[in-house]
């Protein structure tokens, strides 16, 4: 027996030495120790011995029991520092690294035009007024003097939602509400997105347009031109060619489409202005006597002028960008530059 007892301590120090976890020393400490371990099962068998001999065996086991304990606790202590060693390496975090930096979004294009074009018009006094997307028949045509059937509609190829209801296909709707709530003088823009049935190369079914127009005594055709001047002036950032064509607009008389020298060829003529030296930017009018019926202005006592002008292609000329999808591909190579 005393030569078993020598056996398992010889092979418990073995053993201990090797584990390297506190997992794999409990497991060890149940095979020697435990209720069913190699110790225990020896202490058992000691009842087979003499009343002579069980006295010295009985110390022999105590000697090799508190022997493997000492030598698991030992083992413990060692595993437990060894560990903490590891982790204090492994989670060390330097704290002299500089910090990642976190990508930064940034406004779309035709939001930033937009609030440059709102920008400039707050500081020439004008107003910013919206309205909805999902219009009534009645402010998208008709009180823009475009009953049921009237060819102008031709020229909006409209989204209708029901007999009565569209995506608006313009921002002009936004001069209809707003007079019929405010009382003359009225001057404000009015920026939005639209909709019209048209995709191709050059016209996406959703774009956007700023509005703008002014109702007052005596508001004359020159002062539509010294402000779109003045407008277009600061938006492109220098003294701008600008020539008023006749056009027509059934909410403006007399109506005009205006055209600006080329910002690409300054003029000389290139692909871009198709060689005319002139690109068209927007269209604009006094307000017709019909519209001020319609919401209730005197036409003989106020006169007004009303503009609007497409947001996606004065960004586009003011940065050079050559395709219209650029704006709705969401491509972030694209929106980073800006
Ligand atoms: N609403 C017109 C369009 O979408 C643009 C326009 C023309 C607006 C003349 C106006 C205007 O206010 O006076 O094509």
């Amino acid at each position: 027996m005393k030569q078993q007892l020598d056996e398992i301590l010889a092979q418990g120090r073995e053993l201990i030495a090797e584990a390297d976890s506190e997992f794999a020393l409990n497991e060890l400490k149940v095979q020697f120790l435990g209720k069913k371990g190699k110790v225990t099962a020896l202490m058992k068998g000691m009842a087979d011995l003499s009343a002579e001999e069980r006295p010295a065996m009985g110390k022999v086991v105590n000697e090799v029991k508190s022997s493997l304990e000492e030598l698991f606790e030992a083992r413990f202590q060692e595993v437990r520092e060894l560990d903490l060693e590891k982790r204090l390496s492994s989670e060390r975090i330097d704290v002299t690294l500089p910090g990642r930096r976190l990508p930064k979004g940034s406004l779309h294009p035709i939001t930033l035009v937009t609030d440059e074009v709102v920008g400039i018009f707050s500081t020439l006094g004008f107003g910013v007024v919206e309205g909805p997307e999902i219009e009534n028949d009645y402010y998208n045509f008709e009180a823009l003097n475009m009953p049921r059937n009237h060819p102008a509609r031709d020229m909006q190829d409209t989204f209708y939602i029901s007999e009565d209801v569209v995506l608006r296909t313009h921002t002009s709707p936004v001069q209809i509400r707003t007079m019929l709530k405010q009382r003359p003088p009225v001057k404000v823009i009015a920026p939005g997105t639209v909709y019209r049935r048209d995709s191709d190369l050059t016209h996406s079914p959703m774009f956007h347009q700023v509005e703008g127009f002014l109702v007052d005594r005596q508001v004359t055709f020159g002062d539509l031109k010294g402000t779109l001047q003045t407008f277009l002036n600061r938006f492109f950032g220098h003294e701008i060619g600008v020539r008023f064509r006749p056009s027509f607009f059934p909410f403006t008389e007399p109506s005009a489409e205006v055209d600006i020298a080329c910002v690409i060829c300054g003029g000389k003529g290139c692909r871009v202005c198709k060689d005319s030296g002139w690109l068209e930017i927007l269209g604009c009018g006094m307000i017709d006597p019909e519209v001020f019926k319609a919401v209730g202005y005197d036409p003989a006592v106020v006169t007004g002028y009303a503009f609007g002008m497409g947001l996606e292609r004065l960004c586009m000329l003011k940065n050079g960008i050559n395709d219209l999808r650029l704006f709705f591909e969401n491509d972030i190579r694209f929106l980073r530059q800006f």
